[in-house]
């Protein structure tokens, strides 16, 4: 048996399922396509800060993926960084200027922030606008994002030279509504949210990943949807955990046809990952 067998068994061109941030495989559900509106909208009316929240593995790195894909390069100059825990203010500025292809960083954090300022402003009049997509933002300790009020108050006269985009876990939002952060807080002026999905959106969702993988419509059966649903709390990331795991159950029970028992059964043997 090769690691692929099941691919075939189930007459599929690829893992339907794959947690990837493959945006080929991007569903449009009507609250992902609205965060795309909404973003959209926020990048061009220039707000300083944007902020994308919701629980893990709703969608919000594909999201902005997406979102940094179809931007416009001859208006905008994005750059993308992930937070990660302990990320120092003279890290986080380091990686910015990375990005936008600086070689000599200089070595303090004061000095990365007026090159930041410089190249923003340089941007500026070739009439680009620097956009720092900052992902898992939840991992950034105050001082860090007290830079961001920093990079937020970069403007002339008529508008902000940076937009940052904060993607973070709904914790961070929590963080911020203590007072220590009200300052930046209210210079957030935008905020866009991801929930999971309903029932009808799980469906959809699960549909558009076995279409775009060659499945046959009928692999699973119309209460697995239901199931699907009910298991995985309509959080993407784990419905793709969920399918996957029901594949894998399926062909050791010898069937191709995905059940709601096939899901309940491969919902058991998870229990292993729950916390
Ligand atoms: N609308 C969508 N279309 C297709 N796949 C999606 C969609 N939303 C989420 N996914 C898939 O779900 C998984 C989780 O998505 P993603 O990593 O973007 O979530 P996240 O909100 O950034 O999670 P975290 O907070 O843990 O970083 C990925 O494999 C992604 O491909
Ligand atoms: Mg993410």
């Amino acid at each position: 048996m090769t690691a692929n067998t099941w691919i075939e068994r189930f007459g599929l061109r690829q893992n339907p399922f794959k947690d990837t941030l493959d945006t080929s495989l991007f569903f449009r559900t009507r609250q992902h396509e609205e965060a795309l509106i909404r973003l959209r909208i926020g990048l061009e009316d220039g707000h300083a800060i944007i902020l994308l929240t919701g629980p893990s593995g709703t969608g919000k790195t594909i999201a902005t993926q997406v979102v940094l894909r179809a931007m416009d390069r001859s208006r905008y100059a994005p750059v993308f960084v992930f937070a990660y825990p302990g990320m120092t203010r003279g890290t986080m500025l380091g990686a910015i200027l990375k990005e936008l292809g600086v070689v000599d960083i200089p070595p303090f954090a004061a000095q990365r922030l007026t090159m930041l300022q410089e190249k923003a402003m340089t941007l500026h009049a070739g009439g680009w606008r620097l956009v720092i997509f900052l992902d898992e933002a939840h991992f950034l300790k105050a001082d860090v994002l007290h830079v961001l009020r920093t990079l937020s108050n970069f403007e002339t006269e008529q508008e902000k030279l940076v937009t940052v985009l904060l993607v973070a876990e709904d914790s961070l939002l929590r963080r911020l509504k203590a007072p220590p952060y009200a300052s930046l807080l209210s210079r957030i002026t935008f905020a866009v949210t991801l929930e999971a999905l309903s029932r009808a959106e799980t469906e959809q969702y699960i549909k558009y990943r076995l279409l775009k993988s060659g499945a046959q419509p009928n692999l699973l059966t119309p209460d697995a949807y239901a199931a699907a649903h009910d298991h995985s709390g309509g959080v993407p990331r784990a419905v793709n955990r969920l399918l996957y795991n029901s594949f894998i159950e399926a062909m050791g029970q010898d069937t191709t046809v995905i059940t709601s028992e096939v899901l309940t059964r491969a919902e058991q043997r998870m229990a292993v990952l729950r916390g």
